[in-house]
C-alpha cells in the first residue's frame, strides 16, 4: 500500500495530513509513504523531516497522485491551475479527507466521476471507538484557544485582575455560547488568563465540565428539555424555545466584555444566539468572537472572514483557526488521519468492511457512486 500526502494548496492552508512522526510510525509497520515535495517553499514540515522519517518525496502533485492508492488530504480537492486536484487521483484511490461534503459538491461528483473511495473525516460517527479518530474534535480544541488569544490582544482591558499602587484593575468577564469542545477549551484558556468566565449550553451534561474549569453554569433555567440528543450532539431549538434563551441570556451578554459563540446544531445552520439589539447592550470597546460564522455565525451582525464594528461592538467572524496554528493542528489532525488509516488498512491491505459503521459512515463517494445518503440528497436537491 503506497500512501500519498499532498502539500496543500488552499490559500493560508498551513496545515498538512500527516507530520513526520505519524509517517514514520506508519513506515515502520512497513507501509510506503510518498510526500509531495515542498521545493522552495517555506513550511514548517520540511522534506528534510519526512525523508528522515522514512518517506519518499514526489516531485509534484502530478507525480504523487500517480503512485498513490491512498491519498491523505487536509483540505477537500479544489481547482488547481488548469485543473482540478480531484482529477490527479487514479481511478480506485483511497482519499482521506476534511472533506465537507455538504459544503464542497463539486469536488464530491468529480471523486465520484473518478470512482475514488472518499471518506470525509469530519463525518465521523460520534463513537467511544473513534474518538481518536476525530477531527472535528481536535481541531475545534485548537481554535476554542486561540480565538481566545486574539480577543485577549484586541480587547482594550486585560483579563486578569490586578491589584497595584495605580489601583485595582477588574478582571475581563467572558461569556461563552456552547459548551462542546471549543467553548470548554475557550473557557480554560479564558481561565489561564485570569478572566471570570459564564457559560451556557443547551445539553444540561456540560454543566458539570464547565464548573469543572472554574466557570459559572449560567441561565440553566433557559434549558427546559435537554436538548441532547442520542449521538451526543445538540438539537435544534423551537422558534419559542430560542426566544427564552435569548431573553434569559440578554443580561449576562450586555454585562459581557466578550461573548465566545462555539454553538453548533450537527447539518444546520447555526442557531442565532446574539441578536442585533443584544450586541447594542454591550458596552463600546467589547467583542463577539463567533466561532460559529463558517456555519453562518450565532450572532445577526457576523460576517466570516471579517470583522464588522457596531457601534463600538466588535464582531469577529472567525474561520480557518486551526491553520493558524499548523503545527499543532497538524499533529492532532494526523493521529486522527493515522488511527483511521490503521483502521481501514490493519495490515498493509486496504479493509472495506460496510457493515461497519466505523467505514460506512464517513464514506462519501465510492464506485462511482455517491453512497452517503444526506450527501447524496443535498446533491440532488
Ligand atoms: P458542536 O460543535 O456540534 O456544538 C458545540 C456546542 O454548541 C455543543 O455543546 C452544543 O450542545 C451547543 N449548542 C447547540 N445549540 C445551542 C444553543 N442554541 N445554545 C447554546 N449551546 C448550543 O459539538 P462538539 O463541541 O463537537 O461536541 C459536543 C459533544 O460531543 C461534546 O460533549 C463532546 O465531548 C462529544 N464528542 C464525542 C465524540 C466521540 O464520542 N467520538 C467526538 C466528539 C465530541
Amino acid at each position: 500500500m503506497i500512501i500519498g500526502v499532498p502539500r496543500e494548496t488552499a490559500g493560508g492552508e498551513r496545515r498538512i495530513a500527516l507530520v513526520p512522526e505519524s509517517v514514520g510510525r506508519l513506515t515502520a509497520k512497513g507501509l510506503e509513504v510518498r510526500v509531495e515535495s515542498a521545493g522552495s517553499a517555506a513550511t514548517e514540515f520540511p522534506d528534510a523531516d519526512f525523508e528522515a522519517a522514512g518517506a519518499k518525496l514526489a516531485p509534484d502533485a502530478r507525480a504523487l497522485g500517480e503512485a498513490a492508492e491512498l491519498v491523505a488530504k487536509v483540505r477537500p480537492p479544489g481547482p488547481l491551475a488548469g485543473g482540478h486536484e480531484a482529477d490527479l487521483l487514479a481511478d480506485g484511490t483511497v482519499l482521506l479527507s476534511v472533506l465537507q461534503p455538504l459544503s464542497s459538491p463539486d469536488a464530491v461528483r468529480r471523486l465520484a466521476e473518478r470512482r475514488v473511495s472518499a471518506f470525509a473525516m469530519d463525518l465521523m460517527p460520534r463513537i467511544t471507538r473513534a474518538q481518536s479518530m476525530d477531527v472535528l474534535s481536535s481541531q475545534s480544541t485548537i481554535a476554542g484557544y486561540k480565538a481566545v488569544l486574539i480577543a485577549a490582544t484586541a480587547l482594550p482591558r486585560i483579563m486578569p485582575m490586578m491589584m497595584t499602587a495605580a489601583g485595582t484593575l477588574k478582571p475581563a468577564r467572558v461569556l461563552v455560547l456552547g459548551a462542546g469542545v471549543a467553548g470548554l477549551q475557550a473557557i480554560a484558556t479564558a481561565r489561564r488568563l485570569g478572566a471570570v468566565v459564564e457559560a451556557f449550553d443547551v445539553r444540561a451534561a456540560v454543566k458539570e465540565q464547565v464548573e469543572s474549569l472554574g466557570a459559572r453554569f449560567v441561565a440553566q433555567e433557559a434549558l427546559g428539555d435537554d436538548a441532547e440528543d442520542a449521538g451526543g450532539y445538540a438539537r435544534e431549538l423551537t422558534p419559542e424555545q430560542q426566544a427564552r434563551q435569548r431573553e434569559i441570556l440578554s443580561d449576562h451578554m450586555a454585562a459581557a466584555d466578550m461573548i465566545f459563540c462555539t454553538a453548533l446544531v450537527p447539518g444546520r445552520r447555526a442557531p442565532i444566539l446574539v441578536d442585533r439589539a443584544q450586541a447594542e447592550r454591550m458596552r463600546p470597546g467589547a467583542l463577539i468572537m463567533d466561532l460559529a460564522a463558517e456555519q453562518g455565525g450565532n450572532c445577526e451582525l457576523t460576517r466570516p472572514g471579517e470583522v464588522v464594528e457596531h457601534r463600538g461592538v466588535r464582531i469577529h467572524g472567525l474561520i480557518d483557526l486551526a491553520s493558524s496554528v499548523p503545527v499543532h493542528a497538524s499533529q492532532m489532525l494526523s493521529r486522527n488521519f493515522e488511527n483511521y488509516l490503521m483502521h481501514l488498512v490493519p495490515d498493509g491491505e486496504l479493509v472495506l468492511d460496510l457493515e461497519d459503521e466505523l467505514t460506512r459512515e464517513p464514506l462519501v463517494t465510492h464506485e462511482g457512486q455517491i453512497m452517503n445518503e444526506r450527501v447524496r440528497a443535498a446533491l440532488e436537491g
